[in-house]
């Protein structure tokens, strides 16, 4: 079975009169989700820093390349696995962490809808450190499917490494240390409702779960939430520098990867010093206005890291993105707003059917385009800068 297959399925259930229950495209899902969504959620997932202009140009960006198509190449069928840091993926796309996520299904358990989701797809998932469901429970959803504990790293050191070895003994497979968040960006939306849903005591599961954070506490969070907020907002802000990487690679065996990587130089660091794998994001354009889109740092990236796999995600908004990305050299590629849509729609079943279409759109281009298998996608000259945009 390939992934493309998906179409076949929803032309043959049009057939006995069944459309789709959601839309195969993002446009839709995101516009049915803003129906569907409460403002404080709706506005906190699809707001972004500043006017949001760096936002949008993360999804522009993707308008600015154009895959090559080639013929008679064979393409017949499509090997779209991948390795990366030693981990065999099912597939290259992934689900980035979503600090709300657990919020945006109607049961407020949207960490485990989406663990569940990406168990029934291959698809892996980076489950965030700010979540509604402890990261345990979420590692048992996640089945067989790779999974990655993204870190907002605790001031306290303790807390800091229960957390990451927390993850480890539940089975998630590499840590994603973000860099890029350890202050909350200018963000409009939020600021002029006045709304920070971890600040009302939501998706906090991991810490008030965390011995080592319970023991920071005067009383339980059951007791006294205000206290445990308090305490959760002075640990959160924690400038990670280069060198906390010595006391994480000591506190795991976990691959490291570190997410918010966009500059070569940092690339070429983090290497030096060991990290296992970059992540290139610019956090959705949720973090600093005025910043170039995320696609237009990637190449860089890739050419710094050598072997070492980049992650991507920031404006990836359908199969064709998701194709772009890999060609521009990503080793995997994260949808970020678009599941968190599906899932405020669909639930469990909502982020399935999304992932399916994304992967099905990807399966497709690389048939018509002539690319096999994503060795075929990534080598030179299948991608190319549209003539207007080249400087
Ligand atoms: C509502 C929301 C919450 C997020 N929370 C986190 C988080 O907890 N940790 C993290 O590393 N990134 C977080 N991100 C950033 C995503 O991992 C990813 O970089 C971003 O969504 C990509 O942009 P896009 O969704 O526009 O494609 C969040 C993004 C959104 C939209």
């Amino acid at each position: 079975m390939q992934y493309g297959d998906y179409q076949l399925e929803i032309y043959g259930a049009g057939l006995k009169g069944v459309l789709p229950r959601w839309p195969v495209d993002f446009a839709g899902l995101e516009s049915a989700a803003a129906a569907a969504l409460p403002d404080w959620i709706l506005n906190y997932v699809a707001g972004g820093a500043g006017d949001e202009r760096t936002q949008r140009g993360n999804a522009e960006a993707f308008g600015w390349w154009g895959i090559v198509p080639r013929m008679m190449a064979g393409a017949y069928e499509r090997d779209l696995t991948t390795s990366i840091c030693g981990i065999d993926l099912p597939t290259p796309l992934f689900c980035c962490p979503i600090g709300v996520i657990g919020l945006c299904s109607q049961d407020f358990h949207g960490d485990l809808a989406v663990a569940r989701a990406c168990a029934r797809t291959g698809v892996p998932m980076v489950m965030s450190t700010l979540s509604q469901d402890p990261l345990e429970d979420v590692a048992a959803a996640l089945g067989d499917t790779p999974g990655f504990f993204q870190l907002y790293t605790p001031r306290d050191r303790d807390v800091a490494v229960s957390l990451i070895q927390r993850a480890e003994k539940a089975g998630f497979r590499g840590l994603v240390v973000t860099l890029d968040t350890w202050v909350t960006g200018w963000r409009p939306r939020d600021l002029n409702t006045a709304n920070f849903p971890q600040l009302r005591g939501h998706c906090l599961a991991n810490y008030f779960s965390d011995p080592a954070f319970r023991s920071l506490l005067d009383a339980p969070p059951e007791e006294d939430l205000r206290g445990a907020v308090g305490m959760w907002a002075g640990q959160f802000g924690n400038s990670v520098g280069w060198d906390d990487l010595a006391w994480m690679r000591e506190a795991t065996d976990m691959p490291i990867l570190l997410k918010g990587i966009s500059h070569p130089d940092d690339a070429r660091r983090a290497i030096d010093l060991g990290v296992d794998g970059l992540y290139c994001s610019n956090h959705g354009g949720r973090q600093a206005n005025g910043g170039l889109p995320a696609l237009e740092t990637l190449p860089d990236v890739v050419a710094a890291a050598g072997d070492v796999p980049v992650l991507f995600d920031s404006g990836v908004r359908s199969g064709a993105d998701v194709a772009k990305a890999l060609a521009l050299g990503a080793s995997a590629v994260g949808l970020g707003r678009p599941y968190a849509y599906a899932l405020a729609l669909g639930g469990e079943d909502g982020v399935v059917h999304h992932l399916r279409s994304v992967l099905a759109e990807t399966d497709l281009i690389m048939a018509v385009d002539g690319y096999p298998t994503l060795a075929d996608l990534r080598a030179e000259g299948t991608i190319r800068r549209l003539p207007h945009q080249v400087q």
